[in-house]
């Protein structure tokens, strides 16, 4: 996997060579996220919330949901109940009248409780389970996407906020819309009895609630804020992080002596967002204290209505008490409602995020069940390719023809182009331009799954994966791990059964130690282990991009003697910088630059004396002359 380049600041490089932004806004990633029309989009993204709920667990959300209700209400009947006991007390000597009230009160209390916990539970529940769905689907849709897309840094910020924050962030947004359901029956309740006791009361009310509904919305937006623009620094955070904790960086950071430069480095990050994050929390908390204090004042002057209405005899005792408890239940409700909408609003924005990353999975053309022919040719015409957030085209108007059973050779300095080239003819890449033909089909009209069932590709950085060995060979046909015995072939084939064979659980040893009871390999070995990979995918192009890289001399050289062999059949494209090994291909081509400079047999193209007959040269003279090598 591509790591994010850090810059100085720590901040990533930028796509292409503009100016890198220091911090991403919210406007570079989200363009009018911020201003009134953001709230136009909340109904939108309320549905999304709910539907994500209800796919991942319809009978939580239903539960949770009735629960959430009741509870409102019960918070109503309450203060109707409460109602009834003043009056009955007010109105009469004796307890009697009030005793059902009273236990109706503590029988709607009970229950309440009872389905507070209730809710509490189902709520566990539900926000595991939508928590789940949602990363399913963000795996999903990284499973699905281009691959071109995983080379910008933009891509994987919005990656890391999604897998991180998606779900449940998505889940804070059904709280808060729970929260407001809750919050607008008990409202309700409370405003109905307030207009009958004495109307003037609610839109005095409403007033005082304004301050909250402004701080609460300014405030997440801010939270927002800082989250997106803290992506990039926390992705190079991690990054830091993980060379000290990962086993293949650590021996070199050990070995180099980085620890303490790097820890540096990583406290500074560490520095910067607690920076970050003071600020932001130091304008939250003086805008609240600012919403607080005029919420604060409204509601003294409310309450100092309603004093003034009983002390001039427009409302009698009960209904003063009533309306009392009334207004400090809404003030309840009013902070709640402010919770709801912080989370509503804050949680809006990641479920934006993450209703966008999904829908670019959904963008991506897919045609299904094309039906190829057997593999008899595969032309390019005119190929370039440029990567995302590059200038410079990789590959560079690229023409060849690769026929059936033959052995092509692609050779070239460091950064030339040949792996980038080979993705693109492995079907991996879509070119920026120009056609790749498959049996003289376009594959860009192809179904491309089907189209890579008929190719093999071993990357110079292949995956070790960490698991056994028999499934580290059957992943080159998953459809058939449970083939030792075809396993074991493959692994002849590439000269890994000895080693494998003699392994404390032989095939069914964990490779690599991060997990308990695993061996690890050499590098040679591991890359034998790759080569029988790709042996045991059959298929009938196979890519083999620096296959010896790290094998020994004498396993390279039969490799290279038994080529023809041991890929009978098959066409093979192979990139080495060992020009004794590319000698006997049928084609070498000679890229430059990102472009064919030269092609032909290796006779030919020593007899041109042009670049591979100079590289050529030079490396069989380095083995022959030790003074040439100097
Ligand atoms: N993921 C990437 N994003 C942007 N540019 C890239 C990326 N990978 C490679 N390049 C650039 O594309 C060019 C070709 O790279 P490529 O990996 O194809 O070279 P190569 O011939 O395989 O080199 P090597 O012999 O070192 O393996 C180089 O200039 C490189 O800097
Ligand atoms: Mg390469």
């Amino acid at each position: 996997m591509d790591k994010p380049e850090i810059s100085a600041h720590g901040a990533e490089q930028p796509p292409g060579n503009g100016k890198p932004p220091e911090r991403f806004t919210i406007d570079d990633l989200m363009p009018g996220a911020e201003g009134p029309r953001d709230w136009r989009r909340l109904p939108r993204l309320v549905r999304t919330s709910f539907r994500l709920a209800w796919r991942a667990a319809p009978r939580e959300l239903l539960i949770s949901c009735g629960l959430q209700v009741f509870n409102g209400v019960a918070t109503f009947v309450q203060l109707l109940i409460g109602r009834e006991v003043l009056q009955a007390l007010l109105g009469s000597t004796g307890l009697g009248p009030v005793i059902p009230s009273v236990v109706a009160l503590v029988l709607v209390g009970a229950l309440q409780r009872f389905a507070t916990a209730a809710e509490q539970e189902q709520s566990e529940l539900l926000r595991e389970l939508v928590t789940q769905h949602a990363q399913s689907s963000v795996l999903d849709v990284a499973a699905r996407i281009d691959l071109a897309e995983f080379e910008s840094p933009a891509f994987f910020n919005r990656l890391q906020r999604v897998s991180m924050g998606g779900g449940m962030r998505s889940m804070e947004m059904v709280h808060g819309l729970f929260g407001l359901a809750r919050a607008a029956a008990g409202a309700a309740g409370a405003v109905a009895v307030l207009l009958v006791l004495q109307p003037l009361l609610v839109p005095l009310l409403a007033v005082t609630a304004l301050p909250l509904w402004i701080v609460t919305r300014k405030n997440s937006q801010d939270t927002f804020r800082f989250f997106v623009g803290i992506t990039a620094l926390e992705r190079a955070r991690h990054y830091l992080a993980s060379l000290f904790t990962d086993r293949q960086s650590v021996k070199e950071v050990r070995a180099f002596g980085l620890g303490g430069y790097l820890r540096g480095r990583y406290d500074r990050l560490g520095a910067e967002r607690v920076r970050e994050l003071r600020a932001v929390t130091r304008q939250r908390l003086r805008r609240s204290l600012l919403g607080g204090v005029s919420s604060a004042f409204l509601t003294g002057v409310t309450f100092a209505v309603l004093a003034w209405l009983y002390v001039s005899g427009r409302l009698d005792l009960a209904s003063a008490g009533v309306a009392a408890a009334a207004l400090t239940q809404m003030a309840g409700t009013l902070a709640m409602t402010g919770m709801s909408v912080a989370h509503l609003y804050g949680a809006s924005l990641f479920v934006q995020d993450y209703e966008e990353f999904l829908a670019q999975g959904s963008a991506i053309p897919r045609e299904r069940g094309t039906r190829l022919p057997a593999f008899r040719e595969l032309r390019a015409e005119g190929v370039t390719f440029v990567y995302p957030g590059s200038t410079a085209p990789a590959v560079r108007n690229v023409s060849l023809t690769i026929k059936a059973g033959e052995v092509i050779a692609l050779v070239g300095e460091n950064g030339s182009g040949k792996t980038t080239l080979a993705k693109l003819l492995a079907q991996l890449y879509r070119p920026t331009s120009g056609h790749i033909w498959w049996d003289g089909t376009d594959t860009a009209t192809c179904d491309e799954e089907a189209l890579r069932d008929f190719i093999t590709v071993i990357f110079q950085d292949f995956v070790k994966y960490h698991l056994s060995g028999r499934e580290n060979i059957g992943f080159g046909r998953h459809e058939r791990l449970d083939d030792l015995e075809a396993i074991r072939d493959s692994a002849r084939l590439a000269d890994a059964d000895e080693f494998l064979s003699r392994l404390p659980e032989a095939y069914e040893t964990v490779l690599g130690k991060e997990f308990t009871g695993g061996t690890d390999l050499s590098v040679g070995q591991w890359q034998r282990v790759a080569l029988a990979r790709a042996f045991f995918r059959d298929a009938p192009f196979i890519v083999l991009d620096e296959p010896t890289a790290s094998l020994d001399a004498r396993a390279e050289h039969e490799l290279f003697q038994r080529i023809r062999d041991l890929f009978r059949g098959r066409t093979v494209l192979l990139i080495s910088h060992r020009f004794s090994t590319v000698r006997s291909a049928d084609h070498i081509y000679v890229l430059h630059g990102g472009e064919i400079e030269e092609r032909g047999s290796h006779e030919e193209l020593m007899a041109s004396g042009g670049r591979y007959s100079e590289l050529f040269t030079l490396q069989a003279a380095a083995f022959l002359d030790p003074e040439a090598g100097r």
